[in-house]
């Protein structure tokens, strides 16, 4: 953080932009350093016992001392990027690839991080066999012996899956706003199969729909938000068991989050469910190439974004798609025009504090 002295850095969410404009003068540190005594993430959230942390890449992870040095110190709660996904731990039909995952749950214990486990159903990132062999004839028996192996080994260690990811896709055109997904194609009820073999599997992990695009006060996001709660609420009807939702958190530097997200946020808790924001980064690709305007409003959005969303209690837990821009899977997806590197995240390439983590601790201080 530079000279910049802590207080500098207490950014609230209604003046945001006065707090957050003196960090554009921060001085370069070496890779990966804080200012002596700077508070971190998991010390705020210690303090009021809330949630936070990222998604982790667990091969850099692995050969990456700085990058694995700063998660220890900012996260109580981690998540794999990819290597809990269907594919990456499904070499062929009848294995499993644990090293990762493994690895990742060992780094949470030793560094007394809670994991979460990301997810057991996904139209994406499924193994190149899924097709070719998944039928309607057998797809439960997939679904539930995958459920039941990967749930089981990590059983009592989850504080919470995403037991289904992504569901709703309206312009799909399917009934109920039903994503036409693979598992979709071959399992129509495959959401209350995953959710009630996941709480059979492990009764304390908690049990979340995860989504995105149900965030903006746009009509699309509306219709999905609807079509999300419509979803949460069959699945309460039919005594399907889920805990909590995930929003996901995918937003837009320099734009606003409002009404539409806060209505959300209380119809999901007056249905008895928890909300965590799970995948959070602010996409700068619609500002001019400026690094200082660019981590400027990044912050500001930051700072209005989780100053609306904390401020509800029954949000128990934020986490960040990655911690450093120097790994943001914005880099490859959804990328700037001008092909520069997505400043979206609280640490920059160097692993170094932007205005963005000031915003984030901020918010995070005042649970
Ligand atoms: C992304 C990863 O970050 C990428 O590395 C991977 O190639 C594709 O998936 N929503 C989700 C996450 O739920 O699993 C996605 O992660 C990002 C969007």
């Amino acid at each position: 953080m530079g000279g910049m002295t802590r207080r500098e850095f207490v950014v609230s969410a209604g003046v945001a932009s006065l707090a957050v404009a003196g960090c554009a003068r921060r001085v370069a540190r070496p890779a990966g350093a804080m200012a002596p005594g700077t508070e971190t993430l998991r010390g705020a959230a210690a303090k009021s016992g809330f949630l936070v942390g990222c998604a982790v890449d667990v091969h850099r992870l692995r050969d990456t001392p700085a990058y694995a040095a700063l998660i220890a110190a900012q996260a109580n709660l981690v998540v794999a990027e990819s290597e809990m996904k269907f594919g990456p731990m499904r070499p062929s039909p009848t294995t499993f690839f644990w090293d990762d995952a493994d690895f990742l749950a060992a780094f949470a214990e030793q560094h007394g991080m809670k994991l979460r486990g990301h997810n057991f159903v996904w139209h994406r990132q499924l193994p190149p066999w899924f097709a070719g062999y998944v039928t309607p004839a057998n797809a439960k028996q997939v679904l539930v012996e995958h459920i039941r192996a990967v749930g089981g080994r990590f059983r009592g260690r989850v504080h919470s899956w995403d037991v289904v990811n992504e569901a709703i896709q309206i312009s799909d055109g399917l009934p109920e706003g039903m994503r036409d997904s693979p598992w979709q194609k071959v399992l129509p009820g495959y959401i209350d199969v995953a959710f009630r073999e996941a709480r059979a599997v492990d009764p304390h992990a908690l049990l979340v729909y995860n989504d995105y695009g149900i965030e903006s006060d746009r009509p699309d996001a509306e219709a999905k938000r609807q079509a999300v709660l419509a979803l949460v609420r069959g699945m309460q009807r039919r005594g399907v068991p889920i805990d909590a939702v995930g929003v996901q958190s995918h937003i837009t530097a320099g734009q606003m989050y409002g009404p539409g997200l806060k209505a959300f946020l209380a119809e999901v808790k007056a249905m008895g469910l928890k909300v965590l924001l799970t995948e959070m980064d602010v996409n700068d690709r619609e500002l001019g190439p400026d690094v200082a305007m660019r981590d400027r409003v990044v912050a500001e959005t930051y700072a209005s974004y989780l100053g609306m969303t904390l401020s509800d209690r029954n949000v128990i837990a934020l986490l960040t798609w990655g911690i450093t821009d120097r790994y943001t899977w914005l880099n490859g997806e959804d990328n700037r025009k001008d092909g520069l590197h997505n400043r979206c995240l609280p640490f920059d390439e160097d692993l170094r504090p932007k205005p963005a983590f000031g915003a984030e601790l901020a918010a995070v201080e005042r649970r």
